[in-house]
Order: structure tokens, then C-alpha cells, then sequence
């Protein structure tokens, strides 16, 4: 498959493992190991049921009749948000608790941005009874509070981080350091991003989301493969799960949707695709928001999930490639998104899932085309927000 890492971890000139001497016996065993457990029986039953019993799916592929009737055409969401713990998080944090537990890992670590994937993480080591610790942005702390909570409840020790923009950038510079430093600690990524093998390995843990879309979708219409597929991109797992059974098949529009924050060239802003170039972020060779100098552009966006200055390598070259269409939205164009839905079809969207909705209004359809939205997650932990914005 020509969307599938190399043996090095490269998906063209994407990609790799950029990491220091000290973590190398870490991510080497997880090289050497993640194929085999995620390809052994043992696994894939553990990691099915657990997905059935616990998270709650199939995720329901949902016909949204008055957001159809409003653009004239046929939208389904895919209802991430129906997910145990309220996004697409826990399929990874499922399927990686189940891989470190195999490697005889005690203690977890893991960075979180809008908390989605601390509380999923959180959660998945109150079930497994192992030790979790969250790294998370000082600013994310406060505008995400009901997820750190959340997190507090289930056991998890949140600790944050104090510098740069104090957002997820810099909650997984802290994971990074204290990994370094506690190599006996797994490290629970939360995305497609960090070194090889953590890009492919979300990906695929991710790709359920995809490979229940093509029935679904046979059910509801008779043909496996919609005309186009919108999802967001922060570091890009939802969108990686949404994308990845439809890669190889061209005539399947992708489009991923980052975030604008208060418009592309307003120095504000995390769209990754528009102002970044390519570099080294988090152990990988990918597209990231840079100055001269290489040092890395603060990002913004009112989604905490989205405010991130690169996009993991997948993504990257998806980009290059031209095989995804990269749309942004503004923070303004997410919030009335996110409003139109909720009064639409009665469904609160998260803020980062609000920006693939956003995008609807500038694209142009035909009558009978289908489009699948994935709806990566529900807006409880952004009722706050949404409320003073509210007009
Ligand atoms: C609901 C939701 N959607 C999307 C994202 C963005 O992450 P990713 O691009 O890895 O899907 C997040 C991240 O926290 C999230 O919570």
C-alpha cells in the first residue's frame, strides 16, 4: 500500500525516528513488538471485545436529514462522540494499554490537549489498575476543566506544563522529558505523531472507524465508499482512522480540516499545511509551523485538540501527495458550526469535531453526493466555551 510507512517508519520523505540515544531501547522494543501483538489473535479478540463490551461499538453512521437538507446533500456523521469517554481516543488508549500490558509495562504516561485522550487514558489504567500520569498544558488545564477532573477522579496524576503557549505542544515536550528520564514508563501517545513506530501504530488502532464505515455505509446506501470524507486534524488520528481503509482508493475524496484560530495569516493561527514547512517535531520528520530559524511558531486556536504546530508524518505526506484536500476553518466559523448542528440535529459537537463541520458552507455539491463526516467527539467538555459565545 503506497499510504503505508516503510520498515524505517518513512512514509515518503515523513516520517522516522528522530529521538534521543536514551529512548532508543524503548521505541526499538515497541518496533520489534507492535505488529506481531496487534496481528495475534489473542489480541485482536481482547481489543474487539473490549471495543464491543466497553467503548460501546459500532459507533452508529448516522443520516443527518436537516444538515443534509440544509447543504443538498447526503451527510452521515460518524457518531465518535457515542464513544465510552465521548471521542475516538479510547479505540488507541484500548488498544495500546493492551500492547504495554503485553510488554510488562507498569507505569503509563501520557500528553493530552483538550483532555480526550488523558481521560481516555485515565480510564483505560483505572480498568487495567496501572499507574497513569498526564502531562497538559497550563492554559488546557483551565479552558478543558471538566477533562482534568475527569482525570483526577479516575486516578491519574495531572501535572502541568508550564512553558511556551502552555498547550499540547508543550504537554508533550513534558511527556518527552520525563520518558527520558523514567525509560521504564510507557508512553501512551495520543495521535499519529512522535517517532516510528507511534504513527503507524495509532493509525491502525484508530482504522476501526473506517472499516466500519464501509459496511454502514453499504447498509444505508448500498455502495461501501462515499464521495468525499471530512474529518479535522489536530495531530491527526481521527482523521487517520476516518481516512485509512479509503487511502488506496482514489476516487474517495479526503479532505482534512485544521484550525484557522483567528484566520491563516493573523499570526494566530495552528492551520499546519498553510504556514508550515518541513522539520523535526516530537521524534519525526514532518510539516511544522517554524520561524527562520527553525524554531517552532506558538500556535493557536480556540480547540485545544487542534492547537498544535505540526500534524503527524501520515498527514504530511497525504498533503504532498495532493491525495488529501487540506480545507481550515476560524474559530469563528467553528462556533456557529457548532451551534448550527446542535440546533440541526441536537447533537453537541466537540470544538475540534465543530471545524469539520465548518468547512460545509464553502464546498459545492451535487444533489446526490455522499459525504461522511467523522464526528470525532461530543462538546460536553466545551459547554463553557460554547455558552460565552453564545449570542
Ligand atoms: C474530540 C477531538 N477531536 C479531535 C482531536 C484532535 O486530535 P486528532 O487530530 O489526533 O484526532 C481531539 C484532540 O484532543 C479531540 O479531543
Amino acid at each position: 500500500m503506497k499510504y503505508n510507512p516503510d520498515k524505517n517508519g518513512y512514509y515518503g520523505q515523513f516520517g522516522g525516528a528522530f529521538i534521543p540515544e536514551l529512548l532508543h531501547p524503548n521505541v526499538q522494543e515497541l518496533e520489534d513488538n507492535y505488529t506481531d501483538i496487534i496481528e495475534s489473535e489473542s489480541f485482536q479478540k481482547e481489543y474487539k471485545n473490549l471495543l464491543k463490551d466497553y467503548v460501546g461499538r459500532p459507533s452508529p453512521l448516522y443520516f443527518a436529514k436537516r444538515l443534509s437538507n440544509k447543504y443538498g446533500v447526503n451527510i452521515y456523521l460518524k457518531r465518535e462522540d457515542l464513544n465510552h469517554t465521548g471521542a475516538h481516543k479510547v479505540n488507541n488508549t484500548i488498544g495500546q494499554i493492551l500492547i504495554a500490558k503485553r510488554l510488562g509495562k507498569t507505569k503509563i504516561i501520557a500528553e493530552t490537549g483538550a483532555g480526550q485522550h488523558g481521560v481516555a487514558t485515565a480510564t483505560v489504567c483505572a480498568l487495567m489498575d496501572l499507574e497513569c500520569v498526564v502531562f497538559m498544558g497550563e492554559k488546557d488545564i483551565q479552558r478543558q476543566a471538566p477533562n482534568v477532573a475527569r482525570m483526577k477522579m479516575l486516578g491519574a496524576k495531572v501535572v502541568p506544563a508550564t512553558s511556551g503557549s502552555k498547550t499540547l505542544k508543550d504537554a508533550t515536550n513534558e511527556a518527552i522529558r520525563y520518558w527520558i528520564q523514567n525509560p521504564d514508563t510507557y508512553y501512551l501517545i495520543g495521535s499519529v505523531v512522535g517517532p516510528h513506530p507511534y504513527p503507524d501504530m495509532v493509525a491502525r488502532l484508530q482504522a476501526i472507524i473506517s472499516e466500519e464505515m464501509k459496511w454502514q455505509l453499504k447498509e444505508h446506501t448500498g455502495k461501501e465508499n462515499p464521495d468525499t470524507i471530512i474529518a479535522c486534524v489536530g495531530g491527526g488520528s481521527n482523521a487517520a482512522g476516518a481516512f485509512y481503509h479509503y487511502l488506496d482508493d482514489e476516487e474517495v475524496e479526503l479532505i482534512a480540516v485544521e484550525a484557522a484560530g483567528l484566520g491563516v495569516d493573523s499570526g494566530e493561527s495552528a492551520a499546519t499545511s498553510q504556514l508550515g514547512e518541513v522539520g523535526v517535531i516530537h521524534g519525526s520528520k514532518t510539516i511544522l509551523m517554524q520561524d527562520e530559524y527553525g524554531q517552532i511558531v506558538e500556535p493557536y486556536s480556540i480547540s485545544a485538540g487542534l492547537d498544535y504546530p505540526g500534524v503527524g508524518p501520515l498527514h504530511a505526506f497525504l498533503f504532498d501527495e495532493k491525495r488529501a484536500k487540506f480545507m481550515n476553518a476560524t474559530d469563528k466559523e467553528a462556533l456557529n458550526a457548532a451551534y448550527e448542528l446542535t440546533r440541526l440535529e441536537g447533537i453537541i459537537p466537540a470544538l475540534e469535531s465543530a471545524h469539520a463541520l465548518a468547512v460545509l458552507p464553502k464546498m459545492k455539491f451535487e444533489k446526490d453526493q455522499t459525504i461522511v463526516i467523522n464526528l470525532s467527539g461530543r462538546g460536553d467538555k466545551d459547554l463553557e466555551t460554547y455558552i460565552k459565545h453564545l449570542k
